[in-house]
């Protein structure tokens, strides 16, 4: 098969003028596992520090003495490096560049002088509130350039924040906050996308009848709509923030000391908060930004995600801010008014590199070329994608229509626990095939094996892990480090499990194949099966529901659920599209199921767990090869569900 795919070498000028070249790189790589400590802490240098390190990596992913540290001795601060160390040579340079949902409305602008004063009174204001370091701050906010001042804000009086996608329901964001124990909540009037309004302060009410632990909800002014403030819980930033000073001091963090709590799915049980530290996050953040972007301050640089997600946090804010970049923050949606928005913006902002997911290109793909040609995207140099495997198809369309072939893909492998790019081409040195996120960035150690967890060499297929720490991996799992453990480190001893199926072809690239466990990949969100399962049994006509991927053109995958009514309730259309709303209000709309049968039963073996397998192949629509069912404790009950597949 292989030899079939197109290799794109790198283009000559960038192998000329990047950063790191193909040399370049084999000697980084060589570097950063021959003697990690060495380079590391030569690493550590891009970084402002209050005390500088001297010690890098101190670790073990060994059960006895199970630990993650980086740059454990030295002291820093997140947002003076982000914000503070470029005002002598950059404070007058863009940071922020914000493009607003209508496309009629003007930009915003902040130099970094102005979010520096921006920061400090958002910080200001926070502590005004009483937070204080090591406090959890929960952030449920649009993509306003505020949202970028509160997550600096946390990070300024070392409170730990935790933004919750402005996508989830009330439930979730009760949950949320609960989880780590979050009594300050920041919120908007409204959101907007699209030209439709999100009812963000409304669901922060609705949220707050779930939880206990919350006493003030910070609200900013975004679209001027009208929403009822609680006296006492309820305060408008614009009004507090006229009684604080523009300036604050920075808190000096350890390195070790949490920056981010951020919530993900899992292959079981509630979405786990996933914890990042200071230093070496911000540390990955920051070389990953510059060296896969090959990013030079000055350039218009454009990560097209949300502030609600892990690419957010690295490639929005914390990783080109900490280069003195110039951030493109985008309100909107990519298909409205029309399908050459994102095109529309990039010309607009004089945009060079962009980053985005390969749904956003299927679903652009589809509305065919013309909104692409309209515009003319001559400032692009580099394109990025992450989020799920690009098809090939998206890839050649990418490269070839959008960037009419004169930018490097720069396909980028990462999780959010794995705080920033792990397996990604570096422009100057990587020849691209697509599909491939091709090799390892330096300090990456990473392994296939197989079921067993034996090594796999060469050329080979089995399951992705990494095999020692880097700086920006995730430290635990908020209040719960046993769960940290149990969930990465002992599927395969002395490993991290990464739960992605791998390819690696006899060039040693390496090809994501797709989750493993049972977590889904929907439009590039993470969607845990049991987490929609558990919102459909909830519903008081749900027996049992069992949730598995199925594929879909636009989405990657699509959520397909197989529901179990209790005795006298009827199955129709009516209960059906109840189900799939009742889903949509439980978790957010990213979790509404594509498909839902009516299943009389379930197939169990005869201990009673329920054969997913099976479910997966039904859902496929490959029902020719659902393997043995003689183990299932009442095999009739698979033609049942064959017969009745839907969509
Ligand atoms: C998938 C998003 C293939 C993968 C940054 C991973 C990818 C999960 C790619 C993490 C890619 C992300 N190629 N698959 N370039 N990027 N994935 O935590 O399955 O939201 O495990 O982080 O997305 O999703 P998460």
């Amino acid at each position: 098969m292989s030899d079939t795919i197109s290799v794109h070498p790198v283009p000559e000028s960038w192998a000329r003028s990047a950063r790191v070249d193909a040399e370049g790189y084999e000697k980084l790589y060589g570097m950063s596992l021959a003697d990690p400590g060495s380079f590391w802490l030569e690493q550590s240098r891009r970084l402002d520090w209050v005390k500088r390190p001297e010690i890098a990596g101190d670790w073990s992913f060994e059960e006895a003495d199970f630990r993650i540290n980086w740059f454990a001795d030295g002291k820093l601060n997140v947002s003076t490096n982000c914000v503070d160390r470029h005002l002598a040579k950059r404070g007058d340079a863009v940071a922020i560049l914000w493009e607003p949902d209508a496309p009629d409305e003007a930009p915003r602008r902040y130099t970094y002088r102005q979010l520096h004063a921006e920061v400090c009174r958002f910080a200001n204001v926070l502590k005004a509130q009483g937070v204080r370091k090591g406090d959890r701050v929960t952030i449920y906010m649009p993509m306003i350039p505020e949202a970028a001042f509160a997550l600096l804000a946390c990070a300024r009086i070392g409170a730990i924040h935790s933004v919750v996608f402005g996508g989830f329901s009330p439930e979730s964001l009760a949950g949320r906050i609960t989880d780590c124990d979050s009594a300050v909540v920041i919120t908007a009037d409204e959101g907007r996308r699209g030209g439709k309004k999100v009812p963000l302060k409304t669901n922060v009410d609705a949220a707050a009848q779930h939880v206990r632990c919350l006493e003030k909800v910070i609200v900013v002014k975004a679209t001027g709509g009208d929403v009822p403030m609680q006296e006492g819980r309820d305060i408008w930033y614009h009004a507090a923030a006229a009684d604080v000073p523009a300036d604050c001091p920075a808190e000096p963090m350890g390195a070790e000391d949490p920056l981010f709590i951020l919530y993900t799915s899992g292959s079981t049980g509630k979405p786990k908060g996933v914890l990042h530290s200071s230093g070496g996050y911000l540390l990955w953040a920051s070389l990953t930004h510059e060296l896969v972007f090959d990013y030079r301050p000055g350039q218009v640089y454009w990560c097209a995600a949300d502030i609600g997600w892990v690419t957010g946090h690295s490639y929005i804010v914390y990783g080109p801010l900490a280069n003195g970049g110039t951030t493109l923050m985008f309100e909107g949606v990519p298909n409205w008014p029309d399908a050459s928005r994102i095109w529309q913006v990039v010309d607009r902002h004089k945009v060079e590199i962009l980053y985005t997911a390969p749904t956003a290109l299927r679903a652009l793909m589809r509305e065919g070329d013309q909104y692409v040609a309209s515009t003319s995207r001559q400032s692009l140099k580099l394109l990025g994608t992450v989020g799920e495997p690009i098809n090939p198809e998206a890839w050649r369309w990418y490269y070839d229509v959008v960037g009419e072939g004169r930018c490097p893909i720069v396909d980028t492998w990462w999780q959010t626990e794995t705080g920033g790019h792990m397996i990604t081409p570096l422009p100057g040195a990587t020849p691209l095939k697509p599909g491939s996120a091709t090799r390892p960035f330096p300090g990456v150690d990473p392994q296939i094996v197989d079921g067993e967890g034996k090594v796999l060499h060469g050329a080979t297929e089995g399951n992705l892990v990494i095999a020692r720490s880097w700086p920006g991996q995730m430290r635990t799992v908020w209040g719960d480090h046993a769960r940290f453990f149990q969930t990465y480190f002992t599927t395969y001893r002395g490993k991290y499990f990464t739960g992605d199926g791998c390819r690696r072809d006899e060039d040693g690239y390496y090809w994501i194949t797709g989750r493993v466990d049972d977590v889904i990949n929907v439009s590039g969100h993470r969607m845990g099966t049991a987490e929609v399962e558990s919102a459909l049994v909830l519903h008081p006509k749900v027996a049992e529901a069992a949730v598995v991927g199925m594929p879909h053109d636009i989405k990657g995958q699509g959520i397909y659920a197989y529901v179990t009514l209790n005795a006298n309730c009827t199955a129709d259309e009516a209960l059906r599209a109840e189900l799939t709303r009742w889903v949509r209000t439980e978790i957010g709309p990213i979790a509404t199921p594509d498909a839902l049968q009516f299943a009389p039963g379930l197939p169990k073996t005869r201990s009673g767990k329920i054969m997913r397998r099976i479910l997966r192949k039904i859902a496929e629509g490959d029902v020719s090869s659902l393997g043995d069912t003689s183990t299932l404790a009442d095999p009739s009950v698979v033609d049942d569900l064959v017969k009745n597949r839907v969509g």
